[in-house]
C-alpha cells in the first residue's frame, strides 16, 4: 500500500462517518489519499475531518480549485472507491450522468472503480436501485455488497455499508492485482 494513490468518493449517506475510519486505515498503511465529497456528504461529515486524516485538501467542486479537477484527480489515482454510495449516486453512475465532481470523475477515471452502497433497506430493495446495481456490475464496476444489520433509521436489514476493514481489504487486493499486471 505504501506509495499507492487512492481516490475516495464520499456521497451523502449517513455511513459517511465510517469512511473516516477507512481513510485513516489507508493513510496508516502508507497510501496517498485524495477525498472527493458531494454536497449532501458535506451535510453529514465535515471536509476538515478528511483533510486532517489525509493531510490534503478535500475536493468538493467541479468549478473550484484547479483548472480541470475531474481530470487532474483522475490522473493522480490508481483506484477510485465510492463509500458510501447513495441510491442517487448509483443511479447517476448507471446512467452516466455527470453533474458534479464525483459523478464526473466516475466517467473521467479509467482505472478500477469500487462502489460500496449504503442505504435504508426499503431503498436498497427498490427495483430501480437493484436495476442500477445490476447495470453497474455489467459495466465493470466492483460492487462491495452492503451487509445486513442495524441501520441508522432504526430498522434492521440489508443496506448497511460494508465495514471499513472489508472495504480496505478490497482496495488492497485490487491494488495488488494492478501491480501484478503492470
Ligand atoms: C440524515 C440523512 C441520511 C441519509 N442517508 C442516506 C443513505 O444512507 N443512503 C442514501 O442513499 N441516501 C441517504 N440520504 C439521502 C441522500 O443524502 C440524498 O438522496 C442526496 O440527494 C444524495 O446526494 P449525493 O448522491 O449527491 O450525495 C440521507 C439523507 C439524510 C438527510
Amino acid at each position: 500500500m505504501r506509495g499507492r494513490e487512492v481516490l475516495i468518493g464520499v456521497s451523502g449517506g449517513i455511513a459517511a462517518y465510517k469512511t473516516a475510519a477507512l481513510v485513516s486505515r489507508l493513510v496508516q498503511a502508507g497510501a496517498g489519499v485524495n477525498v472527493v465529497m458531494t454536497r449532501a456528504a458535506r451535510h453529514l461529515v465535515g471536509p476538515k475531518t478528511f483533510q486532517a486524516l489525509t493531510g490534503r485538501p478535500v475536493a468538493t467542486a467541479l468549478f473550484g480549485r484547479g483548472a480541470h479537477p475531474h481530470i487532474e484527480l483522475a490522473a493522480a489515482a490508481e483506484l477510485l472507491c465510492v463509500a458510501p454510495a447513495t441510491a442517487n449516486l448509483l443511479a447517476k453512475a448507471a446512467w452516466g450522468l455527470a453533474d458534479d465532481l464525483l459523478s464526473t470523475l466516475l466517467l473521467s477515471f479509467s482505472g478500477p472503480i469500487l462502489i460500496a452502497p449504503a442505504m435504508n433497506t426499503v431503498m436498497w430493495q427498490k427495483a430501480a436501485v437493484q436495476r442500477n446495481v445490476a447495470q453497474l456490475r455489467a459495466d465493470g464496476f466492483v460492487i462491495i455488497e452492503p451487509e445486513e444489520g442495524y441501520l441508522s433509521c432504526g430498522m434492521r436489514g440489508p443496506g448497511r455499508m460494508a465495514e471499513p476493514e472489508k472495504i480496505f481489504q478490497e482496495i488492497a487486493s485490487h491494488l495488488e492485482r494492478l501491480k501484478s499486471t503492470a
